[in-house]
């Protein structure tokens, strides 16, 4: 019998370790420590934590890490500088272009000018179209992290109903590509906004993957007893009654719906720590070359 509580923290730990082995064997050989660096535009503090963290678990790794910093007032002619600086700086395997960028920018014009073989985010439109078709691409780090949990939990998903909830390109759309692939082999079901009846479509799910942004979504009805729960959801809540002021929170109403799934991931330590350790995972892959082998 699995655990039921799906434990991401400690699969991610597993993952750290694994990729700090090989870049020790990296350093070993003579070669540099791979190099991650990330942009910041403004102020948003959501932007700084989630930078910060994965600068933290570069460091844990022994890779390198920079962070490039512009006002919230930057150009987009500023901003196109800065990407052209980081695709040509050879000390620079990957980089990440933190958003939401401010209103100003238009942000797909900026991270199309990412080249695809340092955009580790998995953002730009040839990794995008290079998902989709399944040739070798920067997966993004959430859809990436939820598929590794579910491989390595031994999740079986061939055969399976999968239920995903939301379609952003981050999210929804990758992870549903990525699970109906060959191999995975799950029929899925994207579910969004306008989907008509969607407890019911839930109640359909052997697995469900919980990425619609609203926090307590998934209630306990909407689950078919013994079905595999996934939050990818992170909400802040102000609550006097912790040290912090506030608790994090998922997409899920966890003390209901554990009641119900046989498996699910917890918010925090589930598929947050996922997310980060595959960001790592693919500055490897870059500072490799294994995706893009170098000409
Ligand atoms: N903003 C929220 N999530 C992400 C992410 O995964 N990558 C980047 N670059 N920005 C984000």
């Amino acid at each position: 019998m699995e655990n039921k509580i799906i434990d991401g923290k400690a699969v991610s730990d597993q993952i750290k370790k694994e990729i700090a082995a090989e870049v020790a064997d990296m350093l070993d050989h003579g070669l540099s420590a791979p190099h991650l660096a990330a942009v910041i535009v403004g102020d948003d503090g959501a932007s700084k934590t989630y930078v910060a963290s994965k600068e933290k678990a570069c460091h844990s790794v022994g890779m390198v890490s920079s962070v490039y910093r512009l006002p919230e007032t930057a150009t987009e002619k500023e901003m196109l500088d800065m990407v052209a600086f980081l695709n040509k700086d050879e000390d620079i395997d990957g980089y990440i272009i933190q958003l939401p960028l401010p209103k100003h920018i238009d942000e797909t014009k900026i991270i199309n000018a990412i080249a695809p073989e340092k955009d580790v985010d998995g953002f730009t439109a040839v990794n995008v179209g290079r998902l989709q078709i399944g040739q070798p691409c920067f997966v993004p780090a959430t859809p990436n992290g939820i598929m590794e949990l579910v491989k390595r939990c031994n999740i079986e998903t061939a055969g399976k109903n999968v239920v995903v909830l939301g379609r952003s390109n981050i999210v929804g759309t990758p992870v549903s590509v990525l699970m109906s692939r060959k191999g995975i082999d799950a029929t899925v079901t994207m579910c969004h906004s306008k989907t008509k009846n969607i407890a019911e479509v839930c109640r359909q799910a052997d697995i469900l993957v919980v990425a619609i942004g609203k926090q307590n979504f998934l209630t306990a009805d909407m689950v078919k007893p013994g079905a595999v729960v996934i939050d990818v959801g992170i909400h802040r809540i102000d609550d006097a009654a912790s040290p912090k002021g506030y608790r994090i929170c998922g997409d899920v109403d966890y003390d209901e719906v554990s009641k119900v799934a046989s498996r699910i991931t917890p918010v925090p330590g589930g598929i947050g720590p996922m997310t980060i350790v595959s960001l790592l995972q693919n500055t490897l892959k870059a500072a490799k070359h294994t995706v893009y082998p170098k000409q």
